[in-house]
């Protein structure tokens, strides 16, 4: 999908179809009203009535709020590809709603037919936005542009994140992830170290190590780092990659193993936000580190009963070999904090079935200990379109961690709280001086769909990237 400025009046610019987004109110008033009126369109939210006499599609709204927008314009992209014309053209109410369109269309449209032998052709490919809003006032050329440039860079990232995480584990490796990341750097400047088996032993990373153990693909650690000349700023994002998680030992039960390709999505999503900020050219150094494996089942699979040693000198007790996550995030942040001094370290992991029970599946849950910083994310996720809830600490979840035998157990003695639990095992991994500046979220939930909902059509979301974006690029003052 295409979406281009036009610098032209709607009323004047060349396309198959012109879209309107109309509501109850402008209903009233529009020349077209006895038609639509007699088709049965009543302007509501997502409905749609096509004019094809007229080249004209409108869809209802309830308000010109960005949410509302971008779900119309969901509506409409899945309707006009089904059409065979080529190109649309749409008046925005602001600056803002432009980033509602793109998404909508850009999000909205998202495909991935990687694996179909016969991908459907769409001929729907281009948008055109005019240099007027509906009531025919003309907009700031410079700052459209500015706005849709934006929001294309963003769009484009999440659905390259969607791409990584809807990829198979059997393409989608730890050693391939590695392969992606070096790619991305290449194109995009970046600086990237990849940590192979032998240098994460090496480097004392056993907990990672007894994740990957029992697979035929080997982990990888990857760190890559974007900086600009002057930073302002200096944020380090860790990304939970399981490239599958079938439980290890302790199994996953046939259907909730399907999906698990997802649990690389945390990666996916740091992997989309550095090229987003490259692509922005943000004025913030970004750190990207990733924990790449595949938790499997063999005869030299890491077990329940096990001790790990992690990097940091703490001691794991594996009591479940299904919350890998968190074993592979302890070493993880532990070598993020020795090699980068960040003023911000955020991780991203689908981390636990339980923040879906907390939340539902399509919010994100934050857990941290500086309230000040998860509101304003919290903002910039209300912003960029994105759901978050915060879940929060307390010292009586946090004994239930507690080990006979090792420092911590890798799982709570109790179920409740489970999201909470498992926030709090990766605080013991967090150095004093960074407890203010981390943010865990759990995006088990938001990452992956099996039914369409918003701008996410099945299958990877690109969850947090948007959010994350709107964020580091809020650093920019
Ligand atoms: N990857 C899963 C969490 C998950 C579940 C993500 C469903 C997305 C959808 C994680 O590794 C896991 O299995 N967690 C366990 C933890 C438990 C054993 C303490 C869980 O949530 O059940
Ligand atoms: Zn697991
Ligand atoms: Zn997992």
């Amino acid at each position: 999908m295409h979406v281009e400025l036009q610098l032209q009046p709607f009323e004047k610019l060349d396309a198959d179809m012109g879209i309107e987004l109309i509501t109850k109110e402008t209903l009233e008033t529009h020349s077209h009203k006895p038609t639509l009126e007699r088709a049965g369109f009543k302007a509501e939210q997502d409905q749609i009535c096509t004019l094809f006499e007229h080249n004209l599609i409108v869809c209802g709204i309830d308000s010109t709020h960005n949410d509302d927008v971008r779900s119309a314009c969901v509506s409409l992209v899945k309707t006009l590809s089904q059409f065979n014309i080529q190109s649309a053209k749409i008046a925005v109410f602001n600056l803002e709603s432009i980033r509602a369109v793109v998404e909508g269309f850009v999000l909205g449209g998202y495909r991935f037919e990687t694996y179909k032998s016969e991908p459907k052709p769409v001929s729907f490919k281009r948008l055109f936005i005019a240099s007027d809003t509906p009531e025919g006032e003309s907009l700031d050329t410079e700052q459209v542009k500015a706005h849709l440039q934006k929001a294309l860079l963003i769009a484009e990232a999440t659905n390259f994140t969607r791409d990584l995480v809807n990829t198979t584990p059997e393409d989608m490796t730890p050693k391939a992830m590695g392969i992606v990341a070096k790619d991305l750097a290449d194109s995009h400047k970046l600086e990237c170290t990849i940590l192979d088996e032998n240098a994460i032993a090496e480097e004392g990373m056993n907990a990672i190590l007894g994740v990957g153990r029992a697979s035929t693909n080997p982990p990888r650690l990857i760190h890559l780092a974007y900086r600009p000349k002057h930073p302002k700023a200096c944020i380090t994002l860790v990304g939970k990659g399981l490239t599958y998680d079938s439980g290890g030992l302790s199994l996953k039960p046939a259907a909730s193993m399907v999906t698990m390709k997802m649990d690389k999505a945390g990666a996916c999503a740091v992997l989309g936000m550095l090229k987003a900020v490259s692509d922005l050219e943000l004025p913030i150094e970004v750190h990207g580190f990733i924990g790449a494996a595949e938790n499997m089942v063999a005869g030299n699979a890491y077990k329940p009963d096990d001790v790990l040693k992690t990097r940091s000198g703490k001691t794991i007790e594996v009591r479940n070999t299904d919350a890998e996550g968190r074993l592979v995030l302890s070493d993880v942040l532990c070598y993020a904090q020795e090699e980068v001094k960040a003023d911000y370290l955020f991780d991203f992991a689908t981390l636990t079935g339980a923040c879906m029970v907390a939340l539902g599946q399509y919010t994100t849950g934050l857990m941290g200990h500086n309230d000040a910083l998860k509101q304003s994310i919290a903002q910039a996720a209300e912003r960029s379109g994105e759901l978050v809830g915060t879940l929060p600490f307390n010292k009586h979840l946090k004994k239930l961690l507690k080990s006979e035998i090792a420092d911590i157990s890798n799982t709570a003695s109790k179920p409740y709280g489970g999201a909470i639990t498992a926030g709090l095992f990766l605080d013991h991994f967090i150095e004093e001086e960074m407890k203010e500046k981390w943010v865990h979220f759990d995006i088990a939930g938001s990452a992956y769909t099996e039914s369409a909902w918003d701008c996410n059509p099945v299958g990877g979301t690109g969850a947090a990237v948007r959010m994350g974006v709107e964020f580091i690029a809020s650093l920019d003052v």
